[in-house]
Order: structure tokens, then C-alpha cells, then sequence
């Protein structure tokens, strides 16, 4: 198949998604296909050469990844600017378009915001352009931390107690928001953990609360839950072995996600089968629930009670070398080719 693999895009998580894309169009390749990598904000195609240029440029950055969160807020400004300059075509551009219509399927290898939040599949929908993925409804509400948790309550699925909030002012003391502390404050939109705190006190509630603010105009505040964190993937109904994620330091935050070494995975994770299979019947709830029809990832803590909580569902899951899907894939014998395959047969059914 001729199949363009978008990745990069202006997103916070940008990084992350050039080594999911260069990672993904080598296994297609591997298996055959005529892969192109195309970075969706600098709009070029990358040849064989490029990617492992682009592959080692990426390895550099998350080997500090510090830094993107430095960029962040202004690569909101670039995003902007470069939509004023193109006078109204935005970084998506024609050019990216034209190679998407052209391929026989568009395998999503972006993440956050735009790619991950259903507006480039809505796009891709009034154009019969065929995508790797769930439907843009799916996807939009998935991205919305704030909107997925209302949804889990509806359903029963437990879930930490939490608020979103849009007016900075009015919630500049952490009493206002209804949720003790200890709370997480994060961006309501994000990945990656970028811009996400934890908050002990007063002070470090509004200094997290500037943090998130930076990143986007909404913040979910929600109830820290101590305790151990977990993974399930779900492809076509089926949910993937429970995966633990230990960070060797602190939380499971950008550095710990894509350090390789900085947190211990473990896949099957070390549970009782009745706790896992209930983690696993969870996911896949949320999955049809939110409309996750071809694959997602959920991600959930289980408290020192035993208790368990999903915190969210991820749309578009990392593909890197230190992601979770992959690892939870492997576990049952699909290796990354393998599973690259198994998300273009779901995606095209
Ligand atoms: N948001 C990152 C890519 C993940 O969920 O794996
Ligand atoms: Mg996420």
C-alpha cells in the first residue's frame, strides 16, 4: 500500500510524535509498504536517509526532555503566526493534503492537540481520505480530560473526583476548587504529562495552576490518588495484558515516559487475575463508551486499598521505543510490525 504516515505537527507533543511516526513508516517498510513520513508543521517528506536523521534528532530530545517544555508555549505563538501568514490555511496546509489524498491510507502517527483531537479526521472525512484510527467524535471527546471524566462518572467507571476549570482568577486558591489537597493539575488537553503537577500545598497549587494555564485556556484539577499506575491497550474489542509502570522517581511525567531506564515496566503487571481483569473490562468500556472502536489506551491507578481509578483514554497511543502498547503487544507475541498491521486492518474495516 501506499501509505503517508503523518507525525510531528505543532502539538506539546510534537517529539514524541516523530519518533512514533519514524518508528512506525520503518515497520511499514519493513513489511513491504511504500511508507512516507510526512511532518505535518514543516510539511516535508522524509526519505530513508531523513528518517534516520529525524529518528536520531528525536532520540537527542527526549534524551533531554526537559526542553520541550521550555518550547511549548512558544510553539503556540509559531502556530499563530504561521496561520496568519498562510492566511487562514494554517499548518495543515494544501501540500499535506494533496499527498494524503493521494495515498491509499493515512496512518496517524501524531499526538496532542490537532491529530490527536479529532479535527485532522473530521477533515479527513469530508475528503474519503481512509486514516488509521477512531472517528473524530472518538477522538475529540477522549482529548477533553475534563469531558472523558464526566463521561466515566456517568458510566460508573470510578475515576479521581475532579473539576474543570477556565477562569484563572476565580480559582487562584485551591479551596475554591472543591478538591483537597493533595491534587494534580493538569492542561485538559494534553499528553504527555507536559504541564502536569502534582500540588502538596497552597503555593504549589497556584504555582501548578500557572504551570497548566500556559499550556491551554482549560485545567482539570483532580484528587491525588497515592498508589501504583497501569496501562491497558484495546485493539478491535480486545483488551492487551495489563502493563505497571514503576518510575523510579516521582510520577510517570515526561521524563520518566521517554528516559529510557527512568521507569520500570512490567507486562503482564504483577496482579491479582480478578484486579486485572477488572482493569481490562474497565478499558474496554471506556473504549465503546467513548467510541474507541479501533484501538486506545487507558490509563489507571490502583490506590493502597486496592481501589481502582481510570484516569483517561489516549486516541492515538505512543508507538516509541519506551511506549506502553507496543510492550503490552509484545507480551502476547505481537511484535511492533506485527502491531502495525493489526491498527491498519482495524482502522480499514
Ligand atoms: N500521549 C502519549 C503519546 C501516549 O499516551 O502514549
Ligand atoms: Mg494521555
Amino acid at each position: 500500500m501506499n501509505i503517508v504516515v503523518l507525525a510531528g505537527g505543532l502539538s506539546t507533543e510534537r517529539d514524541v510524535s516523530l519518533i512514533s511516526g519514524t518508528n512506525i513508516a520503518k515497520a511499514l517498510r519493513r513489511n513491504g509498504h511504500n511508507a512516507l513520513l510526512l511532518d505535518v508543521f514543516l510539511g516535508i517528506q522524509a526519505t530513508e536517509e531523513e528518517l534516520e536523521h529525524i529518528f536520531e534528532k528525536s532520540e537527542e530530545v527526549s534524551a533531554d526532555a526537559g526542553k520541550i517544555k521550555e518550547q511549548s508555549p512558544d510553539i503556540r505563538a509559531v502556530r499563530q503566526m504561521r496561520s496568519q501568514d498562510d492566511g487562514g490555511d494554517g499548518f495543515f496546509g494544501p501540500n499535506v493534503l494533496s499527498l494524503c489524498k493521494r495515498a491509499d491510507l493515512v496512518f496517524m502517527g501524531l499526538h496532542g492537540e490537532d491529530g490527536e483531537n479529532g479535527k485532522i479526521q473530521a477533515c479527513f472525512d469530508l475528503l474519503e481520505i481512509p486514516y488509521t484510527g477512531s472517528g473524530y467524535m472518538a477522538c475529540a471527546l477522549a482529548m477533553d480530560k475534563g469531558l472523558t471524566k464526566t463521561l466515566l462518572m456517568t458510566a460508573e467507571i470510578p475515576t479521581p473526583m475532579g473539576i474543570t476549570i477556565s477562569d484563572k482568577q476565580k480559582y487562584v486558591d485551591v479551596k475554591y476548587t472543591g478538591i483537597d489537597l493533595p491534587c494534580v493539575v493538569k492542561p485538559c488537553c494534553g499528553g504527555s504529562s507536559v504541564g502536569v503537577s502534582i500540588a502538596h500545598t497552597k503555593e504549589e497549587f497556584d504555582a501548578a495552576l500557572a504551570q497548566a494555564f500556559k499550556y491551554e485556556d482549560e485545567v482539570v484539577v483532580e484528587q491525588y490518588i497515592k498508589g501504583r499506575e497501569f496501562s491497558v491497550a484495546v485493539i478491535d474489542g480486545e483488551a492487551l495484558p495489563v502493563i505497571e509502570i514503576a518510575p523510579k522517581e516521582g510520577f510517570y511525567n515526561y521524563e520518566n515516559k521517554y528516559q529510557a531506564g527512568a521507569a520500570v515496566e512490567t507486562c503482564p503487571a504483577d496482579l491479582p487475575d480478578n484486579i486485572a481483569h477488572q482493569m481490562q473490562s474497565y478499558a474496554k468500556e471506556v473504549a465503546t463508551g467513548l467510541g474507541l472502536n479501533t484501538y486506545a489506551r487507558m490509563d489507571f491507578l490502583l490506590d493502597e486499598q486496592n481501589e481502582m481509578y481510570c484516569l483517561e483514554a489516549n486516541t492515538l497511543p505512543g508507538m516509541t521505543p519506551t511506549s506502553l502498547m507496543p510492550q503490552e503487544a509484545k507480551a502476547v507475541g505481537v511484535d511492533f510490525d506485527q502491531l502495525c498491521e493489526n491498527i491498519i486492518q482495524v482502522s480499514l474495516k
